[in-house]
């Protein structure tokens, strides 16, 4: 309330007083689920000179030369213009991809729009009631399902998020101790997995952990399910296989992709469904007019042009991944074995929260989780070959200062 003391001028008084009763009443406007939400934390972005950034799985090689020219040149007089409302163009170019209709397609502002868009289309609120209590109990299974959002412990950490943000309830199921799925018998046996929620997001490969599902066993988990089922292969594009025949197959499913991670578009927001044209049109009706920027749009599509340059990206951050995996193996890491740009390491001597300080001091940057199912670990993005060898080296440095 200093300011308010030194303020003179009734400009400025005006300010302080507004300033005053915003902290006070602006607050009974806010909906009481909005009040008691916790919103979903992305990873940092600091701008360190010479920082290694491991912590947010972004793609370390740039787009493809041809897309950099095509997004510069397309900075012109059209951005004066509304873009293509329903992505059109980049919608029948990923329809040629995964050889089916651009009716089976809907582009958003990045997959979690997308994400996002599904809740609000498939789930019902289940009150306005906080966000806290929002749970799906094991009574009245039933009449909870329709307002049910399921999903595997660890897994993306928006999915929680969205359901609170909607006012549904949440089921989270936790995976086997390795991170891989329960079979459906497993899942029957422990009576927690709701085979009817409204909605089932399963992250495959698996987040935090890396782990890949085989299509098979997805493919036994989404005929099981009732509700709808989003697989979202937000990394497949650095696993052995993908499971985009299971939306093109099931009225239910819908698989999520994204340009951010394996096509360096993270900047760009651009994000995908693919799955049943009925699913797909009723999505439609809930996204806002023009979702997709138009810079997004050309980017995607250029970047579809490009396949083989990105596909040799893949192989590097593979190579790098598997090196990475080995070298911190034989330092004392368990490391998880990981189908993403990513890997889940558990480190030796110090509690992972330390690790990433130590790390820190030395100017790299990991991820840690405070969940308690991944508290021990650290999630490092597989960056360049150069960097993971100098996350190696500060590794071995900071075991050797213990000794
Ligand atoms: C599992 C998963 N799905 C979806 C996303 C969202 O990606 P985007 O909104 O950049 O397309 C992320 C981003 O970290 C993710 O980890």
């Amino acid at each position: 309330m200093l300011m308010c003391q030194r303020t003179n001028s009734t400009s400025e008084k005006f300010f302080c007083e507004m300033t005053t009763m915003s902290s006070s009443s602006s607050r009974q406007f806010v909906r009481p689920l909005v009040q008691n939400l916790h919103a979903y934390v992305p990873g940092e972005q600091p701008k360190i000179k010479g920082l290694v950034k491991l912590n947010t799985n972004e793609n370390p090689y740039p787009p493809a030369p041809q897309v950099l020219k095509t997004i510069r040149a397309a900075v012109d007089d059209r951005l004066r213009l509304y873009p293509n409302p329903t992505a059109e163009n980049l919608r029948i170019k990923l329809a040629k991809l995964h050889r089916c209709r651009p009716e089976n397609i809907i582009v958003g502002n990045g997959s979690d729009e997308v994400l996002a868009l599904a809740v609000r289309t498939f789930v019902e609120p289940s009150s306005t009631t906080p966000a806290k209590k929002h749970r799906a109990g094991k009574a009245d299974r039933s009449s909870a399902s329709k307002s049910c959002v399921q999903y595997f412990t660890p897994s993306y950490s928006l999915y929680p998020v969205l359901a609170d943000t909607h006012g549904a309830l949440n089921n989270p199921v936790p995976l086997n101790s390795d991170f891989n799925l329960p079979s459906v018998a497993e899942l029957k046996r422990g009576k927690q997995w709701n085979f009817t929620a409204a909605l089932t997001f399963i992250t495959t490969p698996n987040a935090p952990s890396g782990r890949g599902y085989a299509t098979s066993t997805l493919d036994q988990l989404c005929a099981a399910q009732r509700g709808v089922v989003i697989l979202d292969e937000a990394y497949v594009d650095f696993a052995a296989e993908n499971a985009m025949k299971l939306a093109l197959k099931h009225p239910h499913v819908l698989v999520a992709r994204t340009f951010s991670k394996a096509y360096s578009l993270c900047f760009q927001r651009v994000g995908y469904f693919v799955g049943h044209a009925d699913l797909i049109a009723a999505l439609h009706k809930m996204r806002d007019s023009y979702n997709v920027n138009g810079l997004g749009q050309i980017a995607a599509e250029a970047t579809l042009d490009q396949l083989n340059y990105y596909r040799a990206n893949f192989r590097k951050i593979i190579a790098t991944r598997e090196k990475l995996s080995r070298d911190l193996t034989r330092l004392g890491f368990r490391v998880f074995p990981s189908q993403t740009n990513f890997i889940l390491a558990q480190p030796p001597l110090f509690p992972a929260k330390q690790w990433l300080q130590k790390l820190r001091d030395r100017k790299i940057l990991v991820r840690w989780f405070s969940a308690p199912e991944v508290s021990d670990y650290l999630r490092i993005t597989i960056g360049t070959a150069a960097e993971a060898a100098t996350l190696v080296k500060a590794t071995r440095e900071i075991l050797r200062a213990k000794a």
